[in-house]
Parts: structure tokens; sequence; C-alpha cells
């Protein structure tokens, strides 16, 4: 980033030079000295660790109200030496989609969302900047039976959620939300516009899991829709440690990824502190067993019977609803919320700080090990953290590693993601969370995925390993934490990259390198 001075006025004459209507472009720009510039820079930070007076900011946020907006933010980008950071939902858990440590500007999808669902031949286009809550609503309004495999928090953005795969409830049945992409709109380096046929298959290929922000923008998403029954059923059992929690979790990591691939028991972990007239004041470890079937509760319940009868799932715990209902459970939301509630982009739960890490299973973790797991959980730091674990199998057991670049398919029983959360601000408040996740990530080590410790790419996690952030990055330091990532799929997203982007000017901490020979 030696090239110029950095002077946002450069930038923002470069752009009404290269818009076609260059009085329009005040209203999508915004710099520090506009009063709403904060508001809009917070509104989509999901992770308050980098919404701090210390976080570094952009000089200019760009908001694009058409496709033409963003070809001419990057190529007045490039012309006046600022990187870009490309943001449409914001909850990248790194922050990575508006915070970099060189001048640079931020360009927001959030007015790119249209949606346009074709219910009739089971597609639909959707932007980057929608989220999938809004998705997800545009869908049901259309279909009572058409739904779509993508994740659970209704304010996560399009764009990066589908650029690293995107997971739901209902990915055993359907695989992840790139395994349903058909087509995409992509501005790549030099400003061009594609689609699948014109940016070709290893572009495609590349966008589809291969983590945002490294290969160009995407604009729009054509995905498939998918045949949901008009009744689901949803059921969350919370067992705590008195209850049998560690046998039921044992048990369930031999079951959970062989069931019926309409089945999906996930299990979500944490401690909790409870008063009772015997002991006091108690901290207790709480699983909870929170499920969706495609189906109803009379051919779930014999399933559970034959499969799971130590959780003693009854037909009270089960609740029947449509697939769309059952989106506005798993949000948090309470019944009888109307729909439109997915439109809210503002979470239904209150931000806070958060770091999270990512591994995948194997083997059944052995029960002592899962009880030394618990001992992490009674420490301080650890008040509100949690380990959800997330089923494999199905038909993640039958798409190829190489299919698309998320490599995480057959062979695992499950996916961990481990989260700590808390509320005040500080670095040493911070670094004692941070540091219990850390310990919490080395006590498992021994009992997870290994050469490589697997991770998920849209589970950001910067202590797997960075690029170097003042200088090229060679494959080999790139494939510290790429490999983790995408396996054996790195290699090839290398190659993409350095023939779509030879020169690396779409860059992040742990964006695709592109290696030239000469490096
Ligand atoms: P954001 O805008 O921060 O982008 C993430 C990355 O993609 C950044 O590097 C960014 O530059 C890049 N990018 C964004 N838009 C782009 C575009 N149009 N073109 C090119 N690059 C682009 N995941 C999951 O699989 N299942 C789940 O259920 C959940 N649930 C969940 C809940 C909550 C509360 C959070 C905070 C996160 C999740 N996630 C998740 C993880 C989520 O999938 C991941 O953080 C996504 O990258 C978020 O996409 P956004 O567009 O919101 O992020």
């Amino acid at each position: 980033w030696a090239a110029s001075a950095h002077n946002h006025e450069d930038f923002l004459h470069c752009l009404s030079l290269h818009s076609p209507n260059s009085s329009s472009i005040s209203k999508i720009i915004y710099t520090p000295n506009d009063s709403s510039y904060s508001s809009v820079l917070n509104f989509s930070i999901h992770n308050l660790r980098f919404a701090t007076p210390q976080t570094p900011k952009p000089q200019v946020i760009v908001t694009p109200l058409q496709v033409t907006e963003i070809k001419a933010s990057i190529i007045c980008a490039k012309t006046t030496g600022f990187q870009i950071r490309t943001r449409s939902g914001g909850h990248d858990y790194e922050g990575l989609s508006y915070v970099s440590d060189v001048p640079f500007i931020v360009v927001d999808l959030i007015n790119l969302r249209s949606i346009n669902v074709d219910a009739e031949n089971n597609v639909a286009w959707v932007q980057s900047g929608a989220t999938i809550g809004e998705l997800y609503y545009r869908i049901a309004k259309k279909s009572k039976t058409l739904g779509f495999p993508a994740g659970v928090c209704p304010t996560v953005g399009v764009g990066g959620h589908f650029s690293g795969g995107g997971y739901g409830l209902m990915l055993r049945k359907f695989g992840l939300a790139v395994d349903n992409v058909i087509d995409a709109y992509f501005i790549d380096v030099n400003g061009n516009l594609h689609d699948r046929k014109s940016m070709g298959e290893d572009v495609f290929w590349a966008l589809r899991g291969g983590g945002g922000a490294s290969f160009g923008i995407v604009v729009a998403w054509k995905i498939k829709l998918l045949q949901v029954p008009p009744i689901v059923t949803v059921f969350t059992v919370t067992r705590n440690l008195e209850q049998n929690a560690t046998n039921l979790i044992h048990r369930w990591q031999y079951i959970a990824s062989k069931q019926d691939d309409r089945l999906f028991i996930r299990i979500i972990i944490r401690g909790v502190n409870s008063t009772n007239p015997q002991h006091g004041s108690q901290r207790t470890l709480e699983a909870a067993f929170n499920s969706m079937f495609l189906g109803k509760s009379e051919e779930l319940l014999p399933i559970m019977q034959n499969t799971f009868p130590e959780l003693g799932l009854t037909k009270e715990d089960c609740i029947e609803m449509s697939w769309i209902e059952s989106i506005l459970y798993f949000a948090g939301f309470p019944s009888g919320q109307p729909l439109n509630v997915l439109l809210d982009r503002t979470p239904l739960f209150p931000k806070r700080f958060f770091k999270a890490k990512s591994d995948y299973v194997n083997e059944p973790i052995p029960k002592a090990a899962l009880e030394g797991t618990w001992e992490l959980f009674n420490e301080e730091e650890a008040e509100a953290a949690e380990m959800i674990l997330s089923p494999y199998g199905g038909i993640m057991d039958e798409i190829s590693e190489s299919e698309t670049p998320f490599p995480h398919r057959a062979g695992n029983l499950y996916k961990i993601q481990h989260l700590v959360y808390w509320e005040e601000e500080g670095e040493d408040i911070a670094e004692r969370h941070i540091n219990w996740i850390r310990k919490l990530y080395s006590f498992v080590g021994p009992y997870v995925s290994k050469n490589p410790r697997a991770a998920y790419i849209n589970y950001r996690d910067l202590d797997i390993g960075m690029n170097n952030k003042n200088g090229k990055t060679s494959y080999e330091e790139a494939s510290v934490w790429g490999v983790k990532y995408f396996k054996g799929n790195f290699k090839r997203l290398v190659s993409i990259k350095t023939k779509v982007d030879p020169s690396n000017f779409f860059m992040n901490e742990q964006s695709i390198p592109s290696i030239l020979p000469s490096w």
C-alpha cells in the first residue's frame, strides 16, 4: 500500500468521475466528518470487540445502490491506494469486513438486498446485502413448502455467509447453502461484472465456500429452493449434569450423524448458575438438545425411541409448526411473533464482545475428556461460554471433499463451535476471556481432528494463522491457516486467486494469497 497519499478526497473525486450519476454520489458516501458515519459503521458490527475507540476505522464507507457504484469503488480504491473491505451483514467473527490496519474504505452492500423468488421453477436470485432472515421471509411469502438450507441467525448477511459455506438445521438433508447455489454475479478486480458463464467454472467453484473477500465482490446469487414438508417438528430438551447430561452427550456422538437425514439434533452446552436450599449457590452444566425434524412428531417419536431412547423425548416436548415458524423458533423469538420480524436487521439479543473457535470431531470424545471439559466451564471467564455441537452425516457424507472449497464432508461426526462472550469493554477483560477459550481449545485438542486440525471459515479465527501483515505471504505460510479451513482445496484456491487477482488487491488477514512465480 505504498502507492499514494491515501487522500479520501482523491477517492471521492475519482468516484464521481466513474459514476454514471455523479450528483447522487453524496447519498452513498460517508466520511468521518458526516454525522451519520458512526451509526452507518456501527449498525452492522456484530462483535463489540471491533467497535472500540481504538479500532481502526475506514476513511470512507460507500453504500452502493447499483452495480456501477461497486465497480467504480474498486477502480478508485485501486488508483488512490486504498484497500477495500467488503461488508454484507457484518457478522465476521474477527471484524474483517470493516477493520484493517492499512488505509481502507468499506463497500457496504446493505442497500443491495433485493430478492426475487420464482416459486414455479424453485429458484431465487438474492443480492449479497440481504440477510438470510429476509431471504427466508421472501421464500415463505411465495410458498409454504419451499425452503433453503442456510444459517440459524436471521441477521447474518448472504454475502459473507454463502462465501464461506453456510449451514443450518437442514444441513443433513440438503447440505450447505453453497451446495445449492447455481449461478452468481461477481465483480472482478478490474471492475468487470460476470455471471457463471463468463467467470468460468474455476471462479464459480471458488466463490462457493472459498471464503469472502479474496476474489472480488459477489453481487448476487442464484439458488435452488428445496421442498420442505408443510409441518416440521422442533424440540429443545435440556438436561444438567445431575440429569445424566454427560452420558447423553457421550451417547449422542454415536447416533447423531447416523440418524435419518431429516433429523438434526444439535447440543448447546453451557454453564448455568443456580441456587438450591441444600448447596446454596451453585454452578452446573446444562446441555440443550435442540432439534428439528422435517416431518410430524408421530413419525419422529418412534425414530427417537429406536435410536436415542436415553433422551426420553415425549410428545409434550415436540412442537409442530411450519418451516418458516421453525426459523423464528431457532432464532429465539417468542412464539406468535409475526413473520416480518425476520426483516429486522437489528439483532434480537443485545450485541456483546465475543471470541469463537471451531473444531471437527471424527471419533467420539471419551467420557473422561468430556468431564474434564466441563471443569473449565466452572471458571469465572466461562460465565457466558458455550459449546455448540452440530451433527454431520446425511448428505454431507455423499458430497465429495472437492465438490466445493468447503472440505468437511464424510468422516466428520460433528462440528464444535466454542464461544465465549463478555459484556464489559477493556483490554484486560478481553484478554482473560480470550485466554480462557484458548485454554478450552488446547484442552480438547487431543480429541478432535488432526493434521490438519480442521476449522470452519465462517467461524473465522485469526489464532489459527494469518497472512503477513506488511508483505507477501508464501504458499507455505498461508497454508498454516488455509489447509485448516480448506484441506486439499487450498492449493486450487491459490491457483484461481493468482489468475483472477494476480496483484493480490483483495486482501485481508486470511485472504487467499496470490502467489506469482517470481515470489
Ligand atoms: P461480513 O459482511 O462480515 O462478511 C464476512 C466476510 O465475507 C468478510 O471477509 C467480508 O469481506 C466478506 N464478504 C462479505 N460480503 C461479500 C461479498 N458480497 N463478496 C465478497 N466478499 C464478501 N454461520 C453458519 O454457517 N451458520 C449459522 O447458523 C451461523 N450463525 C451465526 C450467528 C451469528 C450471531 C453470527 C455473528 C455468525 C453466524 N454464522 C453462522 C457465521 C456467518 O456465516 C459468518 O460470520 C458470515 O461470514 C457472515 O456473513 P456476513 O455477510 O454477515 O458478514
